[in-house]
């Protein structure tokens, strides 16, 4: 038992390094073992985010169905299949009648065991596709058009040689997208791959006019991230989330610290005939940090980065939820109204003192109230 489990944390820490170090050799899914392990660790994690983002679609009440409930969904770099099967379980049954899903890796073997291991319910139709991307012929002769929900997790990391590939790849599924459609792009929570997936994002956004990114980003974000500015930053969320101790104790015999889900992600929707129109909003992209005398947080407007503060002084009642914002939380911009005062020292905006603080949304895509809250 003990030889069994030092042998599963010897494969998942070769995994680790490779994923961090991009030393993976290609056919790592083919061989069983990294397949067992790689699903029982990297797997569970990956489907609470999937099952994370079914959540905030839902929440976001943005899928198009266009009088028809059955939803297809395609699927690239399934791999061991925990975070699909977390993103398209999440639809059954409010949200979808049926599921038609396609499934594409270059590693049959992996696509193989999922399809064996998954008790699928019967409304979902699952297909397995092997292929080499970002080489389009074999996908685009099995994908025209309609779908609905593009996904595509922790793949880019491990094919940064070939990311112009991916571009003109996602670029030519996004014009198949039906309307309303959308693609969910996720990247692990580190520097490279967040700008990674971030600049693909940008690219997406130049090439394809009709792409509205709907999350992360508040205010239907129209020009470059902000946070490719400066080398150093990124974006990520850190949305909390709590695993078996069985999964904790492989995390901390691994060195890591799994207590949130952390991940970079982006939430694209082709635009629908009408868009609302959304109050101009601020999303919280830093931990909320409290200092003596202020409580402050760098805040992103979809075109910049503000570093906008409350001192306690100037809190009242109406402001009080400022303390209480986490990661990932969007509010309604103080700015909106033109009553904030310029750039003190420090390079902090004060939070306009008689404002109230008005939640938006949650960091999972739920509406929010703020002033309807207790305390
Ligand atoms: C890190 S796993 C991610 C699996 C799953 N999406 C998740 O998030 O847990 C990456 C998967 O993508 C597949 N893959 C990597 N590069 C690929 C490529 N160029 N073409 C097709 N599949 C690829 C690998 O075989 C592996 O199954």
């Amino acid at each position: 038992m003990g030889n069994k489990k030092s042998r599963k944390v010897a494969i998942l820490e070769a995994l680790s390094r490779g994923f961090t170090q991009r030393t993976l050799d290609a056919g790592y899914m083919d061989d069983a073992e990294s397949r067992k392990a790689y699903g029982e660790y990297f797997g569970t994690v990956g489907f609470e985010k999937g099952a994370a983002i079914s959540r905030e679609i839902r929440n976001r009440n943005i899928l198009a169905f266009h009088g028809r409930k059955r939803l297809s969904i395609l699927d690239l770099g399934t791999g061991t299949g925990e975070f699909v099967r977390g993103l398209s379980e999440g639809f059954f049954p409010e949200s979808a009648d049926e599921i038609d899903l396609l499934c594409v890796d270059r590693s049959i073997a992996a696509l193989q065991d999922f399809a064996d291991q998954w008790k699928p319910p019967a409304t979902l139709r699952l297909r397995l596709l092997q292929a080499r991307l970002p080489d389009q012929k074999a996908l685009l002769e099995e994908v025209k058009e309609g779908i609905d929900l593009l996904s595509m997790a922790n793949l880019l990391a491990e094919n940064e040689d070939s990311l112009h590939g991916f571009l003109d790849l996602l670029a030519n599924l996004f014009l198949r997208l039906s309307p309303g459609g959308m693609m969910v792009l996720v990247e692990p929570a580190d520097r490279r791959s967040s700008r990674s997936l971030l600049s693909l994002g940008d690219d997406l956004m130049r090439l394809c006019p009709d792409l509205r990114v709907e999350a992360p980003c508040p205010n239907d974000r129209k020009g470059p991230c902000p946070a490719l500015d400066d080398p150093g930053d990124w974006c990520h969320e850190d949305r909390p989330v709590t695993f078996s101790s069985a999964l904790t104790r492989t995390a901390a015999s691994l060195g890591h610290v799994k207590d949130s889900l952390k991940m970079t992600y982006l939430l694209l929707v082709r635009r629908g005939r009408v868009d609302g129109e959304d109050l101009p909003s601020l999303r919280l992209v830093s931990p909320l940090h409290k200092e003596k005398g202020m409580s402050w947080g760098l805040f992103c407007d979809g075109r910049a980065l503000i570093r906008l503060r409350l001192l306690n002084r100037n809190r009242h009642d109406g402001s009080k939820a400022f303390g209480r914002l986490r990661r990932g939380d969007t509010i309604l911009d103080p700015r909106s109204g033109g009553n904030v005062t310029g750039r003190p020292e420090g390079g902090f905006v004060e939070w306009p003192s008689g404002s109230p603080v008005v939640g938006v949304r949650r960091p999972d895509g739920a509406l929010w109230n703020s002033q309807h809250e207790e305390g």
